[in-house]
């Protein structure tokens, strides 16, 4: 067996190996739901959240049949390689401020790659984790929530760990760890640096609002200053970022000089000027 198979075949998230030095008060503590596949672990997250289960409740697999991305694209979810895994939270915050937990998880899930690995590690607004300009993680919240109380959020993190290879429609714009790094990587012990960290920024935005963590957010993108194409729900914009604001909202200057305050997106980096230098 090779080190990478020995390491595989180890390395599986079963509930008593995560827990096994896991530094968390709440996330993952209590409630661990373990898949060897299903469907999705976001769909599972809301399906349990509806049955009331517990801020905290985490659910991981293996392997994902139908993994979701934004817009109804898949995530690719082959088994043992990747960290598929599902938060469920019951934040005391307004519907409007949800945006912002998408933005907490890019940098709860930035810097635990940072911390783990060498890479530069970088975060595309909002929901994008990149590493050389090619996707190696991706955020998916979902929110119920009556007109001023969030009932839940579900925010589901799929990290691209131990991948080789990817299928031949996403080849180009993917990465993981492994072929960045070289090296395979323990999903345990990124699942439980990941929920130790994700504690710990939620736990300043209770206490002091998400201020600070938009902060290392705009230290954690490289977008400001950067050319985009924008599709905010089928309406097209071009134009360079400005800012990330205390709200977590992009501020875009189009082309005519207006500028934009854009809550949520789908975002293209386009060339910089000085990609051609
Ligand atoms: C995206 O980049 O479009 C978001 C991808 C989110 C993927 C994760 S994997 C765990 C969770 N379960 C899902 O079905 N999707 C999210």
């Amino acid at each position: 067996m090779s080190t990478r198979d020995e390491l595989l075949a180890s390395d599986l998230l079963l509930p008593t190996e995560i827990r096994k030095g896991l530094d968390t008060e709440v996330l993952g503590k209590s409630n661990i739901i373990y898949f060897r596949e299903t469907d999705s672990t976001n769909t599972r997250a809301k399906a349990l959240a509806v049955r009331g289960a517990p801020e905290g409740t985490l659910v991981v697999s293996e392997k994902q049949k139908k993994g979701r991305g934004r817009k109804e694209r898949n995530w690719f979810s082959p088994s043992q390689e990747g960290l598929y895994a599902s938060l469920i939270l019951r934040p005391n915050i307004a519907p409007r401020d949800a945006p912002k937990i998408t933005l907490l998880t890019a940098v709860a899930g930035a810097d635990t790659l940072l911390s783990l690995t060498q890479l530069k590690v970088n975060i595309k607004w909002p929901n994008d984790i990149l590493v050389n300009r090619k996707k190696i993680g991706g955020i998916l919240t979902e929110i119920s929530a009556e007109r001023d109380a969030i009932d839940y959020i579900v925010v589901g993190l799929g990290l691209n760990v131990n991948m080789r290879h990817f299928p031949d429609d996403i080849r180009e714009k993917a990465t993981s760890i492994l072929i960045e790094t070289g090296k395979p990587l323990s999903r345990v012990q990124l699942i439980r640096e990941y929920l130790r960290r994700y504690e710990e920024y939620y736990e300043v935005c209770k206490v002091v609002g998400f201020e600070p963590i938009m902060e290392r957010c705009r230290e954690l993108t490289d977008m400001i200053g950067h050319r985009i194409m924008v599709d905010v729900s089928g309406e097209t914009y071009f134009g360079k970022v400005k800012d990330i604001d205390r709200d977590g909202a992009l501020i875009l200057e189009d082309s005519k000089g207006e500028y934009h305050r854009i809550l949520s997106a789908d975002v293209s980096l386009l060339q910089r000027d000085s990609d051609n230098d």
